[in-house]
């Protein structure tokens, strides 16, 4: 098994690994390099849906597929693989979730108390064309911060809205609310110290409906403004372009992740797992770093 870093700032590259045949000693190399990176990209995989659940499975317990706008849309028989796709099944409904749009920078479900761990994505099905999926490092972004930006969070926490997922659809059920202060969601530390490694990063969840503890709304919203353009400015992200049998997975408390839109006419099918936040973000947020 070789590793070969991706950007400074995050992912790297696992490759001469069959996950199938992977020994333990081998996993306790992806979860080093997983630790040091914050994304991991695994090529030429073969997973049938057991492989899968099972791989996913060693880095934490497994989440049911969440409900996103479509509703919950697992695999049949499978509960913990979610779809992402923009197919329309054989019964007229989706058989995925998020659509062909773009879907912006994000960590996931970080609107939640206890946000996912880590989420990781296998590619089926792809567009001959855009759908490339993009992660951001956010302990380089946090270490890269100017001082004065730095002061200016220091201690603070950010609302992260409930309202939207990613792709821009309003979750099942939920009530629209234009001001950030009034809508469903949680509050995290904007610094928080990575669970395992104890490295800091920035914790920003998403940029629409966000707000900062404590601020009036337009100073919120201009320091926010600040702190986005700075966490993904392109020296921190890449760009992945997907192959089929590609395995992405990546950690929520170290990236942001976001996917370029592609033809609606076009098939992408992903099959997603997600790994449960063992704790708040807040549990092992430091304060005034
Ligand atoms: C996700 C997500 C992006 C993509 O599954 O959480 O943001 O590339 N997906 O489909
Ligand atoms: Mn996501």
């Amino acid at each position: 098994m070789k590793v070969r870093e991706i950007t400074p700032a995050v992912g790297a590259e696992i490759s001469d690994l069959d996950i199938n045949l992977m020994t333990g000693g081998e996993f306790d190399g992806v979860v080093e390099a997983w630790d040091n990176h914050g994304g991991l990209l695994f090529r030429n995989q073969n997973l049938s849906n057991e492989a899968f659940v099972a791989f996913a499975s060693r880095f934490g317990e497994l989440e049911a597929a969440p409900v996103m706008e479509n509703g919950r849309t697992p695999v049949p028989g499978y509960p913990e693989i979610y779809v992402v796709s923009n197919v329309i099944g054989s019964d007229g409904k989706p058989i995925g979730s998020l659509g062909a749009g773009e879907a912006v920078w994000h960590t996931d479900m970080s609107y939640l108390e206890n946000p996912p761990d880590a989420s990781m994505l296998y590619a089926l099905e792809l567009p001959p064309a855009g759908g490339d999926t993009w992660l951001a490092g956010m302990s380089a972004a946090y270490e890269g911060l100017p001082d004065d930006l730095k002061d200016k969070i220091s201690g603070k926490r950010i609302k992260h809205d409930g309202t939207f997922n990613s792709g821009g659809f309003r979750r099942a059920g939920v009530e629209v609310r234009e001001d950030p202060r009034e809508s469903v969601g949680a509050y995290h530390p904007i610094v928080c110290a990575h669970p395992r490694t104890g490295r800091p990063a920035l914790y920003l969840g998403r940029r629409r409906l966000a707000y900062v503890e404590g601020l009036e709304l337009p100073e919120s919203e201009a320091l926010l403004d600040e702190l986005w353009e700075h966490a993904t400015k392109s020296e921190f992200v890449f760009a992945h372009k997907w192959r089929v049998g590609d395995l992405l997975v990546w950690d929520n408390r170290a990236t942001l992740h976001r996917r370029d839109p592609f033809d609606a006419e076009a098939r992408r099918i992903m099959h997603r797992t997600q790994i449960k936040g063992a704790t708040a973000p807040n549990a092992v947020c430091t304060q005034n770093i």
